[in-house]
């Protein structure tokens, strides 16, 4: 093995546990849970089967039933749901893996056939625009226009906070070793953040300051109910994937990430969706704990970045669709299996739990070690 590809396969301490290597597993929405959010035999049987990443993050996974925008998708405040995750964290720790859970709270994204018919909300009432073409592709949601969301007053935004941080205690009773939010990909944190979906005059919105307020009030709320080392943060810096924007993505990021480094979390997964201009190498020196790079990388990229420095954990979304020994196939420079798009978003079993390990796989159905996933565009993320 080369020392770049070696430096893949050493151990990191992130928050509060020490992962085996540096991959992780990107988190995925993947519908396949139960119509009430409760995790299911499969969703055992998928995480499971990659346990042996460094580190799984799991699917977008709702805090309260306002924060739901896809059917089939799993949420954490019941009872059942809880117990359902638990089975899910028993069979990754059993396979010696770790996994943090993914908060996420859609927003303005929802619709009320999701909401049992109320409006969705959000941190202002801005439509994203009706007629992007982003709701009528594979993303599992209601093919119409997204309605136009109701602003939250103060009273409600703290409610959502206090959801995020009771989240975060549901995460760790049910055996979670950390929590990771969702603060990218134009959901609930990031419409706060991004200049075109925030239009509030009071304290969460105007200056970056004060958009950046509701991420760091969850973040704050949840550390308080759990520690710095079980809370993470994932960003798309100036991504305008679901329409949001903002004005000047490189002084609000800078922001955000300065005041993540002084809470001392888990660590920070940066996704550059190619928005041109260096995500990585402007935002990557401003946080001083452990760094998770996400989108496009390939085993020789991400064993560089590594390596180099430049990063400390790299995560892989659609290479983990496919591979579920992932970690082995690039330890070892194994051909990989191709993802298959049509079944990303559809339910059961297939193109979720059988997709075969190296050792059954068809030799002619394989791809090169270092084949590029497809650009995540908006038609293809969840
Ligand atoms: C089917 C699918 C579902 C996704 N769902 C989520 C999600 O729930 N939360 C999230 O943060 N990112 C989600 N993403 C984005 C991935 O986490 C990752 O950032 C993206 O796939 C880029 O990595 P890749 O180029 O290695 O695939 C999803 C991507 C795919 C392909």
């Amino acid at each position: 093995m080369s020392e770049a590809l070696s430096a893949l396969f050493t151990p990191l301490r992130i928050g509060d546990i020490t992962v085996k290597n540096r991959l992780a597993m990107a988190p995925m929405t993947r519908q396949r849970s139960t119509l009430d959010g409760v995790p299911t035999d499969l969703n055992v049987e998928h995480y499971r089967q990659r346990a042996t990443a460094g580190l799984i993050v799991s699917e977008g996974i709702y805090p309260s039933a306002m924060g739901k925008g896809y059917l089939f998708t799993p949420g954490l405040h019941t009872d059942a749901q809880v117990t359902g995750w638990r089975r899910v964290t028993e069979a990754v720790h059993g396979e010696g893996g770790a996994i943090f859970g993914q908060i996420m709270h859609v927003g303005r994204l929802a619709d009320p056939l999701m909401l049992d018919g109320a409006q969705p909300i959000g941190a202002s009432a801005v439509q994203p625009d009706p007629t992007a073409r982003h709701y009528t592709v594979t993303c599992p949601r209601p093919k119409r226009p997204y309605p136009e969301p109701r602003a939250l007053s103060h009273a409600e935004v703290l409610g959502v906070i206090d959801d995020f941080a009771q989240s975060a205690v549901l995460a760790k009773r049910a055996g979670f070793d950390g929590v990771e939010i969702h603060a990218a990909s134009g959901y609930l944190p990031m419409q706060f953040l991004s200049t075109n979906s925030n239009l509030r005059t009071d304290a969460w919105g105007g200056s970056v300051e004060k958009r950046a307020a509701f991420l760091l009030a969850c973040v704050d709320a949840m550390v308080a109910a759990t520690s710095p080392g079980f809370v993470a943060v994932k960003l798309s810096p100036g991504w305008s994937f679901h329409n949001v924007f903002d004005d000047d993505p490189v002084a609000t990021y800078s922001y955000v990430v300065r005041q993540l480094s002084a809470r001392g979390i888990a660590y920070l997964e940066l996704g550059d969706y190619a928005v041109g201009w260096d995500v990585y190498g402007t935002l990557r020196p401003l946080f001083e704990g452990p760094a998770m790079f996400v989108a496009g990388f390939t085993q020789p990229t991400a064993a560089a970045a590594v390596h180099d420095g430049r990063a400390d954990m790299i995560a892989f979304g659609q290479a983990y669709i496919a591979n579920p020994d992932l970690a082995n196939r690039y330890e070892h420079s194994l051909k990989l299996n191709r993802p298959e798009v049509a079944t990303y978003y559809t339910q059961g079993a297939e193109g979720y739990t059988d997709y075969p390990v190296y050792a059954d796989a068809d030799p002619d159905a394989l791809q090169p070690v270092d084949a590029a996933p497809i650009p995540i565009s908006p038609a293809t993320t969840g």
